[in-house]
């Protein structure tokens, strides 16, 4: 027995859950796959604490599970490849890979800024039963530390991730016990599988005819999509202050007053819930150059870091 089986609860605790998820808190959330780590998609703090709980290295993207085709329609474009997959395997082990809708609730850090969004319904009742009663786009990466096995069952959640959650809604074991298959749908593409899972590929192809794997030109990791994250000023690290020309972008107590600051109190999580956001607003102030503060590589600031180098490297068609 581990000592966390009291955050573990039956479905009579899904109205908490809800609470939990409203206050930005993290849930364990059981599907057919795998139990998820979940989280308010459009919170960036809340999406943020996903990633620090995790630990992990990067922000790769997150999936958003919805209750509903409706509610995936709202924060996705659709063609009818994907509404006929949709049709077909919804609620399941199926995630959608499409483009971002305007209409879209889940926040850029929930996708990794990508302008595409990964979307799931699943089919376990009970988390059909908490994204009806949560009614927004919850994200939800397997529930386990970055580099361990995804758990497959309440118990492994709340000794792996105890202190991290609010609470474990118990689902009983997986049924799929593998994550969701991943095929992105976006336009002028072949269907694509960029992660085999537990719809076999038999069970896509004659809906959307052969897949192709994943673009080997356009990789669909968002560390390799540098030049999305980039802004439209350059880049320069490691800054403790502004030179002529450039915005400061701060990190921490010794940032200068009235500088944006990623954190006042140098907290990573705060940090990388606000970094799209804010680098986005210093961009808007049309300087050439963003100076930013050193950020220490400890908690979520490895992540950061990785996004600010890639958006600081030399990018293509410029010099
Ligand atoms: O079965 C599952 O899918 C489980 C349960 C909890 O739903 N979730 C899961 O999430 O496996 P996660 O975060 O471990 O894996 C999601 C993967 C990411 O690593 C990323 O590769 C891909 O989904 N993904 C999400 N959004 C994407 C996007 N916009 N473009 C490309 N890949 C995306
Ligand atoms: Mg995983």
């Amino acid at each position: 027995m581990n000592t966390k089986s009291h955050i573990v609860r039956d479905a009579a605790g899904v109205p908490d859950a809800v609470t939990a998820l409203q206050n930005g808190e993290l849930v364990g959330m059981p599907t057919e796959t795998v139990y998820g780590l979940a989280a308010d998609a459009s919170n960036p703090e809340a999406v943020a604490r996903v990633f620090a709980a995790k630990r992990r290295p990067s922000f790769n993207p997150l999936i958003s599970h919805v209750a509903n085709l409706d509610a995936a329609i709202r924060e996705g474009e659709f063609d009818e490849r994907a509404k006929a997959l949709a049709a077909n395997h919804w609620p399941g082990p199926l995630t959608l890979v499409v483009p971002v809708a305007a209409t879209a609730r889940s926040c850029e850090l929930a996708r990794a800024g990508l302008t595409t969004i990964g979307l799931r319904v699943p089919q376990h009742p009970l988390a059909r039963e908490l994204l009806e009663a949560f009614g927004g786009p919850v994200s939800a990466p397997s529930a386990n530390p970055s580099g361990r096995l995804s758990p497959t069952r309440a118990e492994d959640v709340a000794s792996e991730l105890g202190d991290a959650v609010s609470l474990v809604l118990d689902g009983g074991p997986c049924k799929a016990g593998i994550e969701s298959t991943i095929v992105a749908i976006l336009p002028g593409e072949p269907a694509r599988l960029l992660r085999p899972g537990a719809v076999g590929r038999d069970a896509i192809e004659p809906i959307v005819g052969p897949l192709a794997g994943a673009a080997r030109d356009k990789v669909t990791a968002p560390g390799q999509l540098a030049s999305h994250y980039a802004p439209r000023a350059g880049l320069r690290l490691d800054a403790m202050k502004a030179r002529p020309g450039e915005v400061l972008l701060g990190f921490g107590p010794d940032a200068p007053a009235g500088a944006a600051n990623l954190s006042a109190s140098g907290d990573t999580v705060e940090a990388a819930a606000k970094l799209y956001q804010v680098l986005r607003k210093v961009d808007a102030s049309g300087a050439d150059t963003i100076a930013v503060m050193p950020i220490p590589d400890t908690g979520l600031g490895e992540a950061i870091n990785d996004r600010l180098r890639r958006a600081a490297a030399p990018r293509p068609g410029k010099s």
